[in-house]
């Protein structure tokens, strides 16, 4: 484990397991449909790269950068578009993969730009969820694993842009951020 890890919440196994489910249950969603998935820079990468080998459909993905908390440690609750789509989403299902949502400000602001932008319908897929964590009220139609209100990293989740490469969700030990 690494040393800035306080313990392991969710391991990379219980990981893999959840993104195969989550697979299936996409894949039966949209089999009629010609989905347009949204991956979400940089925190939902290694999500969105293992959920798409278990969509069994066709499907189009592309990725757009957004970033609400930089290098703070909370949200600044304002959201930034870093790099936009390059496809149109008029009349598209939308699925918006997510790492995680937390005060909801992220998924809140997308879900209200891809209504605006007219998509046919917009759908929310998170491996985690912290509701806890909640300013807005918004909640994911689908979600991996419900996380308690600690700082957790790895995945794709980071803390100053590190750990994000861990293969698990792991708690951060408090010394790391307190210093
Ligand atoms: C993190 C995370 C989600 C968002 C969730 O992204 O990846 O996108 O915050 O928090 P919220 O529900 O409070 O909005 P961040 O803005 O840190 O950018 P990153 O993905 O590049 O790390
Ligand atoms: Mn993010
Ligand atoms: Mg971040």
């Amino acid at each position: 484990m690494h040393d800035d890890i306080l313990e392991v919440l969710i391991s990379e196994e219980e990981i893999q397991e959840k993104v195969a489910e989550l697979g299936a249950q996409i894949t039966e969603e949209y089999k009629e449909k010609f989905p347009l998935v949204i991956g979400i820079l940089k925190g939902s990468l290694p999500f969105m790269g293992d959920l798409m080998k278990k969509i069994d459909s066709h499907l189009e993905y592309d990725v757009m950068d957004v970033s609400s908390y930089g290098s703070a440690f909370v949200t600044s609750g304002e959201v930034k578009i870093v790099k936009d789509l390059n496809t149109s989403i008029e009349g598209r299902d939308v699925l918006i993969v997510e790492d995680i949502i937390d005060s909801g400000n992220t998924l809140k602001y997308l879900t209200d730009l891809f209504k605006y932008r007219k998509a046919n319908s917009v759908k929310i897929v998170t491996l985690l969820d912290k509701p806890e964590g909640r300013q807005v009220d918004i909640s994911p139609d689908l979600a991996g694993f419900i996380v308690p209100d600690k700082f957790v990293v790895g995945y794709g989740l980071d803390y100053i842009e590190r750990y994000r490469n861990l293969p698990y969700i792991g708690v951060l030990k408090p010394r790391v951020y307190q210093k």
